[in-house]
């Protein structure tokens, strides 16, 4: 939620002060178009220069096309730092007047902010009564006055930074920039992701690498609780309370293409193309030299892999729809019970956890702010916590006693559809490396159920082939109001998440249910034409269901639905029952997910595209959401 950019930098005049440009900017420009998909109900920039008495400003609601319009009419002028943002708006509704930056001490200190400043009400007050004028709704001009305030008592932006965020309680991420310091920008983080990019004679601060991918791939992680100070030639960290502080340097290992369409219509696409390679980076280099399965850091003892008695995954949204796939699968392998659990709701339940049990959480962003309190949670109760993540340098991985990196590239659309296939994959390798570790499977097994994973990426090719069909259909269902899924064993997390798709992307009222829960209740929903896709497992599952989803098919249908079918090549028996088929290649019960879930993603897309929506940005979403 929220994309933070900070630079400073770049050009050297001849008697080596940092001489004005256009280059800060362009690269908050830049950075901003790159972590757009963190929120986009506004966009903002301040930028300083020597000899500047107050800084330049300006910030637009809507999309950051908005603001790049804005600063075509209103040229900005050169200058030596800059702070931008892009907005997910939580205190303040989506207005010019609510983004970010917000500016104090008559517009010689501008801040931006991601978080929430949960006492900013009585803070206010304090200004208020100071005599300060509020022109925002936001928490965020609450902290630029106060940070204004302990700057003035200061005069040194660190010190200021460090006295004020002692009085914030909540989340946060801040930067802020100050006329009288052209050439710094501090940044501080609580509870809120901020990474350092590390230049040449220039440097950056961003809410995650895609912020200055483009110009170094030399980043540094911070940890909870510091401040960050950059300027062109240094970057210094302390902690909260005043002592020096340490970033962990690292390489980013993608490049900033990875970031761009390449081609494709929207990200969305590209992404969903991108699902074979995803799979098949997120199994490779798994096998030692001893053809033993590795993760990736990991220092939980294997004594306690073998001791855990219960496994709990956290996640939200998508993430958990992967978990709960996966569930099936490491309980078949290892005899281990596994409870899924939305990570919002686990730590208010009071859950039974201890030393025998594993967390795992699993998270795209590695930022979700909801998972990152469960785990914390886990671990206070005694409970080691495996966490399953795509972005690397996120704070997640960092407070987890493990981790398994999906090396599925960045992930830039809202709705999650590489990062979901590459969760499943790897938590199944997860699920092979407990069975190993533990000794319920022999190595055989092991093997052969690695083969019959790493033959999933083509698998994945050829359901994306076939996507024309999905997309015909999709196109012919514009005026559809409402659509349920249905699916057995793992195919029912595969009928929610298609579910998910449709209703934040196509913004149509969606469900997905166990298809035998249908008689239940849900099944007073059917009524003529209503659309209904079924997932049906292979027929030569030994799970015996094949023939119980055919059933289900034929009741939906007897009652007037049309049946949109998602089947195995070959499965001659739904073919009489099925308005439309969607057929996938053949593969064992467990891996089925990884197929059946493409042709829903890309109905959800190309209806979305039909209806005219954005597929990559859909209303009220954010791609981090970095608050609970
Ligand atoms: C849906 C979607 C979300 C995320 C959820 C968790 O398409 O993307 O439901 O899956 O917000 O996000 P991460 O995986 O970053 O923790």
């Amino acid at each position: 939620m929220c994309g933070i950019v900070g630079y400073v930098g770049k050009a050297v005049a001849p008697d080596n002060k940092v001489s004005p440009s256009h280059r800060p900017q362009e690269v908050v420009l830049e950075g901003l178009r790159r972590l757009e998909y963190r929120g986009y109900d506004s966009a903002g920039i301040a930028l300083a220069a020597p000899g500047m008495t107050e800084l330049a400003s300006a910030k637009k609601a809507g999309k950051l096309t908005n603001l790049k319009n804005e600063i075509l009419q209103n040229p900005l002028p050169e200058a030596t730092a800059a702070i931008g943002h892009t907005r997910w708006a939580t205190h303040g509704g989506p207005t010019d007047r609510n983004a970010h930056p917000h500016l104090a001490d008559n517009g010689r200190l501008a801040v931006i902010h991601n978080g929430i400043i949960e006492n900013f009400a009585e803070l206010k007050a304090e200004l208020v009564e100071a005599g300060v004028t509020f022109l925002s709704d936001t928490d965020t001009e609450v902290a630029a006055h106060i940070i204004a305030r302990c700057y003035k008592g200061t005069e040194d932006l660190t010190e200021a930074m460090r006295l004020a965020v002692g009085r914030f309680r909540g989340t946060f991420t801040l930067l802020a920039v100050a006329a009288e310091d052209p050439t710094t920008v501090v940044g501080a983080r609580h509870d809120s992701p901020l990474v350092v990019g590390l230049g040449d004679g220039e440097n950056f601060l961003g809410s995650d690498v895609a912020a200055f991918v483009a110009y170094t791939k030399d980043a540094m992680e911070l940890e909870q609780d510091q401040i960050v100070t950059i300027t062109p030639t240094s970057v210094n960290v302390i902690n909260f309370d005043g002592t020096p502080g340490k970033g962990k340097t690292y390489a980013v290992d993608w490049d900033a293409e990875a970031g761009d369409k390449g081609g494709f219509a929207s990200y969305m696409d590209k992404e969903i193309h991108e699902q074979p390679q995803a799979i098949a980076d997120t199994l490779r280099g798994r096998v030692d030299a001893n053809g033993a399965l590795q993760l990736d850091e990991v220092s939980i003892d294997e004594s306690v892999f073998r001791a855990i008695d219960q496994i709990i995954v956290i996640a939200c949204g998508t993430a958990a729809y992967a978990g709960q796939v996966a569930r099936y699968a490491i309980e078949h392998w290892c005899r281990i019970p596994v409870e899924i659990e939305l990570a919002h709701e686990f730590r208010y339940r009071d859950p039974i956890v201890n030393e025998k049990t594993l967390v795992v959480a699993i998270s795209q962003s590695g930022e979700t702010m909801d998972t990152l309190m469960a785990v914390r949670h886990a671990r206070e109760q005694g409970a080691k916590v495996l966490s399953i993540v795509n972005a690397q340098g996120s704070t997640i991985p960092r407070e987890s006693d493990a981790v398994l990196y999906t090396h599925a590239g960045p992930e830039i659309a809202v709705a999650s559809t590489k990062a979901f296939t590459a969760q499943i994959t790897a938590a199944y390798l997860l699920g092979m490396y407990l069975a190993q570790v533990r000794g319920n499977k022999f190595p055989d097994e092991i093997d052969s159920l690695l083969s019959a994973l790493k033959a999933i990426p083509a698998k994945v090719q050829t359901v994306i082939e076939r996507g024309e069909y999905v997309k015909a259909t999709a196109r012919s269902m514009k005026s559809a109001d409402s659509v349920l899924f249905l699916g057995r064993h793992v195919g029912y997390p595969v009928a929610m998440e298609g579910a998910l798709k449709l209703k934040e992307l196509a913004y149509i009222h969606a469900e997905g249910f166990a298809a035998g829960e249908l008689k239940h209740g849900p099944i007073a929903l059917i009524d003529e034409g209503l659309p209904v896709f079924i997932i049906v497992p292979s027929p030569r599952s030994r799970t015996g269901l094949h023939s119980k989803v055919v059933s289900n098919i034929q009741e939906v249908r007897a009652r007037g639905a049309r049946t949109l079918v998602i089947a195995e090549d070959g499965d001659d028996a739904v073919r009489q029952f099925a308005d439309e088929i969607f057929w996938i290649p053949n593969c064992p019960t467990l891996m089925q997910p990884l197929l059946a879930a493409i042709p829903l993603q890309i109905f959800a897309m190309e209806l979305a595209t039909t209806k005219g929506l954005d597929v990559d940005q859909p209303r009220n979403l954010a791609k981090s959401v970095t608050v609970e």
